[in-house]
């Protein structure tokens, strides 16, 4: 390995408190923390307690002090409404100021939650940093989640106001985003004292007076009368923002996210892990209500004085399959960051690559992917179409950074295709075996962190303590539990192949199978159902559900898998993917009642399965086995 990575880790390992103090100097404190980590505080330690600072002042304030007023902090780029925009740091200072003080004006003040429930528009952006200003926690819903899906996060969040938009813009469609957010509030059980509505162009909302309050207005009248909104100091150990993620019931765990660490570990990754400098323009095509978009669309270019792009768009569709070129050359972008099904959606559409040709890209520097394995076959299209490295990189809402990745800004590492590569500092990650033995290179077993997690990760599940040391630490006392299956390879490699519990991958977006089977369960004629994660060439996965029907049901089954694929759109939302519905006689169980998913989802995989020694009735497996390639699914090799 490199001297460089080897030097940075080894550092890090011989002196944890050492290596993240020098990592916190690259971050503007009002007070200095009193000790690097201290291990009695919360679940498994805190990291720089008593330190005070605020993320919105280290993302923006300081560096319009430093200089950088007039070079763009954002840049919005919107194939779906033909809009560019350029916001300067100065720029967005005065309106993230505004809206920080219509907050306050709100009567929102520090530690209050603020939900937003918002598509990619710089207004996002602001909500997010005008909510740090004032020490208020923000809880980002991806606009893709149905109206019960935001329901259940405004009411564990309890939050006091929520931020929305009249409309969100899918390729070829506008969705309504208010409809959604009064059905929500009708459905929570915290009400909300007001909504800021952002009202676009494409759609307007009716907004309900006493309650609804436009957001353009509002933020025009607080610059008007020159309102201010300092900085409002926080601890480092106070929470930025919670965000909730899928969990394994149909509860989502709300991840916590604090200031002080959060900054110090994404400003280290943006430098050391990205290679990005202060001035470059770095792209995270992801969305704001997902993990990569709170720490590479928003945080961490801003606190490292980088331009960020937020882009409204697919990766094909709007218009075509060269629109991540087009963006990377208008905007000199140096660093892109997004899922490898972004890559599969525009190797389907442009085999050859035959548009990057019409792109200057000579300033493009490096492709990082996450979100899902990055299968090698994409890998190896990429780089060589591309002609730049294609680092994959494994991590999870819980720890808000990389765990591991092959860190350009230390210097390239050889590349091992489908390795997610090295432990970055911070990191020491182990496999180990389910009665919690650590396994020898390349086998593999569950993957865990050794406790204490580094800083930036979460310190826990929001008013949760005990949800997340059941989650989390307890299985493999000692260690942080990531739910994903892999193993390290003899040269320290990791290799993330499949997670332990319910979660798929669809598209890069992060869902539980468990709570679909909750929304398929609750129709009235499904007796009962299992939903299992099948391959897919563009999403990697997407979910289809097996249902038994009741008995002394008569109706077209056909008009049954209708009602539920509808169903599961309406509560979980279209971003589930869910589109196949199967009526079946019988699940496969063992003979304690268990269904046998994972065999269901290598007959539909068309992987060889073997027939499992404990199942009850061998013949179930067979028929399901026939309805799926009666459907076209998957044949089966046994
Ligand atoms: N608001 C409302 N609806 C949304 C939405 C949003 N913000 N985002 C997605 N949806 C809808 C889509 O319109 C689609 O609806 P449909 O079933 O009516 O077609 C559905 O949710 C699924 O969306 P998506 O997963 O984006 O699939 P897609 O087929 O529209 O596009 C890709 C597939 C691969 C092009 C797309 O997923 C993509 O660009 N991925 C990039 C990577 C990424 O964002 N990863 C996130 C984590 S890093
Ligand atoms: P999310 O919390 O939405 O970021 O999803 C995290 C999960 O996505 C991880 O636990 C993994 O299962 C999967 N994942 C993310 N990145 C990778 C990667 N580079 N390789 C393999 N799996 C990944």
């Amino acid at each position: 390995m490199a001297s460089s990575y080897s030097e940075v880790y080894d550092a890090w390992k011989q002196d944890p408190d050492g290596f993240w103090a020098e990592a916190a100097r690259e971050i503007d404190w009002f007070r200095p923390f009193d000790r690097v980590f201290d291990p009695q505080l919360g679940v498994y330690g805190r990291w720089f307690p008593g330190g005070e600072t605020n993320t919105c002042f280290n993302c923006l304030d300081r560096h319009v002090a430093s200089g950088r007023a007039g070079q763009d902090a954002l840049i919005y780029d919107s194939p779906v409404t033909g809009t560019v925009e350029h916001w300067t740091y100065g720029a967005m200072l005065d309106e993230v100021v505004a809206l920080a003080a219509v907050y306050r004006d709100l009567g929102i003040g520090k530690g209050d939650r603020i939900v937003i429930y918002m598509p990619m528009i710089p207004q996002a952006v602001f909500a997010m940093l005008a909510a740090a200003r004032i020490g208020a926690v923000h809880s980002v819903v991806f606009g893709g989640f149905a109206a019960s899906e935001l329901a259940t996060r405004i009411t564990d969040s309890a939050a006091k106001l929520v931020v929305t938009a009249s409309c969100g813009i899918e390729a070829g469609r506008t969705i309504a985003y208010k409809p959604l957010l009064d059905a929500a509030i009708g459905m929570s059980r915290h009400k909300p004292a007001h909504c800021l509505v952002f009202q676009r162009q494409a759609l307007k909302a009716d907004l309900q007076t006493g309650r609804d309050i436009d957001f353009a207005l509002a933020v025009a009248a607080a610059r008007e009368r020159g309102a201010q909104a300092p900085c409002t100091p926080v601890l480092a150990t106070d929470p930025l923002y919670i965000l909730y993620t899928s969990g394994t019931t149909g509860q989502p765990k709300g991840v916590v996210r604090d200031n002080g660490g959060h900054m110090v570990a994404l400003t280290w990754s943006m430098r050391h892990f990205f290679g990005t400098r202060p001035g470059e323009v770095f792209w995270a095509a992801s969305d704001i209500g997902w993990v990569v978009g709170h720490c590479y669309i928003v945080y961490g270019p801003l606190l490292n004085g980088s331009t960020a792009i937020l882009y409204e768009g697919k990766p094909v569709g709007t218009p075509d399959a060269g629109a991540y070129w087009r963006v990377i050359a208008q905007h000199g972008v140096t660093t892109l960051f997004t899922a490898p099904t972004a890559f599969r959606a525009i190797r389907k559409e442009d085999p050859q690559g035959d548009l990057i040709g019409g792109y200057d890209l000579s300033g493009f520097r490096a492709l990082f992917l996450a979100g899902e394995r990055a299968d090698p076959d994409t890998v190896g299209w990429a780089e060589a179409k591309l002609g730049v490295p294609v680092i994959d990189n494994w991590w999870q809402t819980e720890t808000g950074w990389p765990v591991a990745g092959n860190p350009i800004g230390l210097g390239l590492l050889p590349v091992k295709y489908g390795s997610a590569a090295v432990p970055l500092p911070g990191y020491d990650v182990q496999v180990l075996d389910d009665a919690g033995h650590p396994v020898g290179p390349g086998t593999l077993g569950n993957v865990v962190i050794k406790l204490p997690l580094p800083p930036g990760c979460l310190p826990t599940f929001w008013n949760a303590d005990e949800r997340f040391r059941e989650a989390c630490l307890s299985e493999f006392p000692g260690y942080y539990r990531t739910a994903d299956a892999g193993y390290i390879d003899e040269d320290g490699y990791i290799f993330i192949m499949s997670r332990t519990d319910d979660i798929i991958n669809v598209a890069g977006h992060r869902l539980s199978t468990g709570s679909m089977e909750e929304v398929c369960a609750s129709h009235a004629d499904v007796a009962e159902c299992a939903v299992i994660g099948i391959a897919d060439p563009i999403k990697g996965q997407v979910p289809a559900g097996f249902l038994v029907i009741n008995a002394n049901v008569s109706r077209e089954t056909s008009d049954i898998e209708q009602e539920v694929i509808g169903l599961v759109r309406e509560r979980i939302g279209p971003v589930a993917a869910f589109k196949t519905a199967i009526c079946v006689q019988r699940l496969p169980k063992t003979r304690s009642g268990k269904i046998l998913r994972g065999t269901m989802q290598k007959i539909a995989d068309r992987e060889s399965w073997k027939m499992p020694a404990t199942i009850d009735d061998p013949a179930v497996l067979d028929e399901i086995a026939a309805v799926l390639q009666a459907r076209g699914i998957g044949i089966s090799s046994r």
